[in-house]
């Protein structure tokens, strides 16, 4: 392994610089040449590559976004765009090929470890939706901005005795809705894994102005849909004011949290060791504290996992 390559594709999260940081200083450690390739598999088949130094990553282990820039690419799902991407990294001699994002990025790098890349992923994705990892590169990011969103959130429906519900982003998977349910306490967490029913939602907010609550917050994940139509719902059921906030893209930047740094740093460090021990078609993860590295078509095959304690807790803790 002489020379390597790095990417970031799909959506962007928080702790892509810190491991494009360490990506690109372990491999100086280890006499390669870095090339960063601009806006994902997409700037890879337009062949928009630059070598990377030390100063490359200077001063970037705190911004977050991606410097590398990030896209979504459909040519690239094609075999011809994939082989187009192969000749690049051939022109340019490099061996070994880091991508860090989600499933879809996960998919792209298997199919071009196939045209004799050696590819390895890591996981950056605010959704926490990679179920052979018990964490993300940007979750904990994310989650601290949804509670920072929840907190002022909580002041204002307060002084008005209203509902608030907070549209979090989770397409198919509900983790950042469930833990920022649980740390903002919420009354009420809605989550894709699980069906919801407004007539109880809104006989609990009845129960709870009984009690003496004065306000009630609700996060519901946008994979779920209809923010604006329960809070129609509430307010006529109940007769308490309503209203509904999408955080939206807000939680996709920031400044990553330390967690995101450390985890992103541990996985760029070890997806550069993989590829010189000549490792290819793996993913790093985190499980129990421990960094580890899977095959990419068994990390993408490890069935959704739910976790039921945590949602029960976010049930009882809130009466
Ligand atoms: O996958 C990450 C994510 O932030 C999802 O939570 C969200 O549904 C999606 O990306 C939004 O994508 P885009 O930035 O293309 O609108």
């Amino acid at each position: 392994m002489k020379s390597i390559a790095i990417l970031t594709s799909g959506g962007d999260a928080p702790g892509m610089n810190a491991a494009i940081r360490a990506v690109v200083r372990t491999a100086l450690d280890k006499d390669l040449k870095v090339f960063g390739v601009n806006r994902g598999y997409s700037g890879l088949i337009n062949g928009e590559l630059f070598e990377m130094n030390r100063e490359s990553v200077s001063d970037i282990i705190h911004r977050g976004g991606t410097i590398l820039r990030t896209a979504r690419c459909e040519e690239f799902k094609t075999e011809e765009g994939r082989k187009r991407a192969a000749s690049v990294l051939k022109v340019f001699g490099i061996d070994g090929l880091v991508v860090i994002g989600g499933n879809g990025t996960f998919a792209g790098a298997q199919l071009l470890s196939k045209l004799g890349v050696k590819t390895i992923g890591l996981p950056g994705t605010i959704d926490n939706d990679l179920p052979y990892t018990d964490y993300t590169i940007g979750f904990d990011t994310a989650l601290n901005t949804v509670l920072d969103a929840i907190n002022k959130l909580r002041d204002t429906s307060s002084s008005h005795e209203r509902v608030s519900i907070v549209e979090v982003m989770g397409r198919d998977c509900g983790d950042i809705a469930l833990h920022a349910g649980v740390g903002g306490g919420a009354e009420f967490v809605i989550l894709p894994e699980k069906g919801y029913n407004e007539e109880e939602i809104c006989k609990n907010i009845l129960q709870g102005k009984a009690k003496g609550k004065l306000h009630n917050l609700i996060i519901m994940a946008e994979g779920v849909g209809g923010t604006d139509e329960l809070a129609n719902k509430i307010e006529e059921v109940t007769g308490i004011e309503t209203r509904a906030t999408k955080l939206g893209h807000i939680q996709r930047g920031g400044s990553p949290s330390a967690f995101d740094r450390v985890l992103a740093s541990r996985m760029g460090y070890n997806a550069v060791e993989l590829l010189c021990q000549g490792k290819t078609s793996k993913v790093l993860g985190m499980r129990n504290g421990k960094i580890f590295d899977m095959d990419i078509n068994e990390a993408l095959e490890v069935p959704r996992s739910f976790d039921e304690e945590l949602y029960t807790i976010s049930k009882i803790i809130s009466n």
